[in-house]
């Protein structure tokens, strides 16, 4: 090969090299990293990535040069060379590709058994998927649930996730984890959050018309400030005390996102609006407390005029224990009467 020839093939490798190399790193293509998990996953994604730009500059610099190189001239109908083979090139394109993916899979191996290591002292939490809510449970807490992932920074989280019908799939992209929720077998998935802050939690499997919409938000905290939320959030489903057990229950599963309720500041509007929970009764012909109940187990058993069918989850009655469905049933009855 001439001199000439070699530069200008290095030379095309250069620049496609570099143009691949600035479209991976100039643009923000992941979210922030923000657990140790994450941090692996994103070394294999930028490992794999830089062997893909390799083999682009290589290719598209042999391609290039051939083409303008031995390009044929318009008026030349003449037959290629017989070429049979090379056994040299064979074995360095068989070599090549082999050690690649040899070190893919090596590597990658290591960094789904390290993301799948189980550590000392690490909280456990049951995640419940069913159609189209994520319910967080926290055995160490009484079994306390809650609408939105509380995480503690710094400590390593166990999530064990349990389907209430069909295959759901949990996803936090800065985690960089996911996991299938199967029925009838118990899946895991372990997370160490590293970063302070907000992060969707979303339904990445098809899972009926609501799939969509079946988010919910994880929230990493310091653990001083995580300790006093369970402490507190557990004393009171466990207090007696039906107001503070009951407003925790209403907080704690997203009532607030759809119903008005002055007791508890909450403000949303796509359901009925529970300071009139009295009139709603009445209208319905039954007990406070006992439609009170019903409209959470069973919310199509009553509709209120000018509320659509299946649009409240039919799920807390299954959702929440006895203990903090009584909680919320009676919270509910004494902070709407009397308005
Ligand atoms: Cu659950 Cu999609």
């Amino acid at each position: 090969m001439r001199r000439g020839s070699i530069a200008s093939l290095v030379g095309i490798g250069i620049v496609s090299g570099g143009i691949a190399a600035a479209v991976a790193l100039a643009l923000p293509w992941l979210p922030v990293s923000a657990s140790k998990e994450a941090g692996r996953t994103d070394f294999e994604f930028w490992f794999v990535v830089t062997i893909c730009i390799v083999i682009f500059s290589i290719v598209s610099a042999v391609m290039l040069y051939s083409v303008v190189r031995f390009r044929a001239a318009p008026d030349d109908d003449s037959d290629g060379p017989p070429i049979h083979g090379h056994t040299g090139l064979e074995i360095t394109w068989t070599l090549i590709p082999t050690v690649l993916v040899t070190a893919i899979g090596i590597t990658s191996a290591i960094v789904l058994s390290r993301n799948d290591a189980s550590a000392k002292n690490a909280l456990e939490v049951d995640v419940v998927a069913q159609q189209f809510t994520w319910t967080f449970r926290y055995p160490e807490a009484n079994g306390l649930t809650s609408a939105t992932l509380m995480l503690p920074r710094d400590r390593q989280t166990l999530l064990r996730f349990e389907s209430k019908d069909v295959i759901h799939s949990f996803f936090v992209a800065e985690f960089r984890l996911t996991q299938d929720t199967v029925p009838g077998i118990t899946t895991s998935l372990r997370v160490t959050p590293t970063r302070d802050g907000s992060y969707p939690v979303i339904c990445h499997e098809l899972c009926g018309l609501g799939h969509a919409t079946m988010r919910s938000t994880a929230v990493v905290m310091e653990p001083a400030a995580f300790d006093k939320w369970l402490n507190g959030q557990s004393k009171a489903v466990t207090s007696g005390n039906p107001g503070t057990a009951g407003a925790a229950v209403f907080k704690n599963n997203g009532c607030a996102a759809c119903h008005t309720l002055a007791a508890a500041a909450a403000k949303g509007t796509v359901g009925p609006d529970l300071d009139k929970l009295p009139a709603e009764a009445q209208q319905a012909g039954k007990p406070l407390a006992d439609f009170i109940r019903t409209s959470i187990t069973d919310p199509n058993a009553y509709i209120q005029p000018g509320y659509p069918r299946n649009v409240m989850p039919q799920t807390f009655g299954k959702a929440l224990s006895k203990q903090q469905l009584d909680s919320l049933v009676s919270y509910l009855t004494s902070s709407s009467k009397g308005k």
